[in-house]
């Protein structure tokens, strides 16, 4: 195990298997244009199975594919059952919009993927079009079907944003208790991409457990589990449990053990950070594993990123990067990230 300057240790990361999408949340990908990464520099199966390798070497044990939308990516069940294959690997998960989810779920689950999580802002097929430009709501839901019928453990996510979905907390919850997922309401983030956020559109952590606590009645945390997980864990009255992820109000950075390798093999160590380090270049000019081994460990050692945190503590809070700024260089992008 390694841990960094602040001693937390690198235990999860999320794979993005392509920075494409074929939605265009507006929380995410609000622009008419986007300047995408080049076809010859995105990784191989091959490629990231050998960087996955060595990331478990150093215990990692959590991998989430990720995208852009990770099902674009041609035949990701043979991604799926390559990382499997690697027993360091303990949980293997995908997040996913879930519009191509019908069609892949029980071959994803074939290849041994463990569990997915599917994006779900509204159950209004309406206001799908109108945030995330699609006609593909249906899709979604047949999706999350399918997905169970398949016999995943299911997670569904909400980004909430004021006069937009902030209505329908209570509904998606009795959604996810119907379909037996957990629902995890997010935090609308100023991250790369959200160049429409504006902090009057962030619903708070506070203001969704009262606004549920008027429905429900009163709301307990759940204390149990993964302290490294971004969401924190309530149970209503009746069992019920939720999530919620308040990395705009209340930062997690200081459990945080996650880092994430972009499609073409940059690894950020935030969600914020200004940079990555290049993993494609050494491994494509022949790095051996000691040597890649190497960076990693040298790289995380020094890591003292603490980006949530730091965008709390400012005073005129403002998207993170103007659009100039991500079409300079699309690593900066949230769909690039993984999300
Ligand atoms: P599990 O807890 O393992 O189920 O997965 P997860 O919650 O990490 O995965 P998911 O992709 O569902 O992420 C949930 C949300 O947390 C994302 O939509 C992001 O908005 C947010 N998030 C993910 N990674 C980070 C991170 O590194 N930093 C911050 N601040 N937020 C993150
Ligand atoms: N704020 C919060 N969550 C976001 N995501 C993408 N952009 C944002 C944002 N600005 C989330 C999506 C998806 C995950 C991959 O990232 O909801 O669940
Ligand atoms: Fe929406 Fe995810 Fe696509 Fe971003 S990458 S536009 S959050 S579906």
């Amino acid at each position: 195990m390694i841990t960094d300057k602040l001693r937390r240790p690198l235990g999860s990361l999320r794979v993005s298997v392509t920075d494409r999408c074929n939605l265009r949340c507006r929380y995410c990908m609000p622009e008419q244009d986007y300047v995408w990464l080049p076809k010859q520099s995105i990784l191989t199966f091959e490629e990231i199975a050998r960087l996955v390798s060595v990331f478990t070497s150093w215990g990692v044990e959590k991998i989430r594919l990720t995208g852009g939308e990770p099902l674009l990516r041609h035949d990701l069940p043979t991604l799926t059952a390559m990382l499997a294959a690697n027993t360091a690997v303990r949980d293997l998960a995908l997040t996913t919009n879930g519009v191509l989810l019908a069609r892949h779920a029980a071959p994803l689950k074939q290849a041994g993927l463990g569990r997915v999580t599917v994006s779900l802002d509204t159950l209004r097929a309406d206001r799908m079009r109108e945030l995330a430009r699609t006609d593909r709501h249906a899709d979604v839901l047949e999706g999350i079907r399918t997905a169970r019928a398949a016999g995943f453990s299911l997670k569904l996510n909400t980004v909430v944003i004021r006069g937009v979905n902030d209505d329908e907390l209570g509904d998606l919850i009795e959604f996810a208790r119907k379909h037996k997922a957990e629902v995890r309401f997010i935090e609308y983030m100023d991250v790369g991409g959200a160049t429409a956020w504006s902090a009057e559109q962030v619903v708070s952590q506070r203001e969704m457990l009262e606004v549920l606590s008027a429905r429900y009645g009163a709301i307990t945390p759940v204390t149990a589990g993964d302290i490294s997980a971004p969401a924190e864990r309530f149970r209503l009255p009746d069992g019920t449990t939720f999530g919620i992820v308040a990395s705009t109000t209340a930062p997690f950075c200081r459990s945080c053990d996650r880092s994430r390798l972009t499609a073409d093999g940059t690894w950020f160590l935030c969600l914020y950070a200004a940079r990555g380090t290049d993993l494609r270049e050494p491994l494509r000019k022949g790095a051996t594993d000691a040597e890649l081994a190497d960076l990693i460990a040298a790289t995380w050692r020094g890591r003292t990123d603490r980006g949530a945190e730091e965008r709390l503590a400012l005073v005129n809070r403002a998207p993170l990067f103007p659009v100039e700024g991500l079409r300079a260089d699309p690593h900066r992008e949230m769909h690039t990230r993984g999300g």
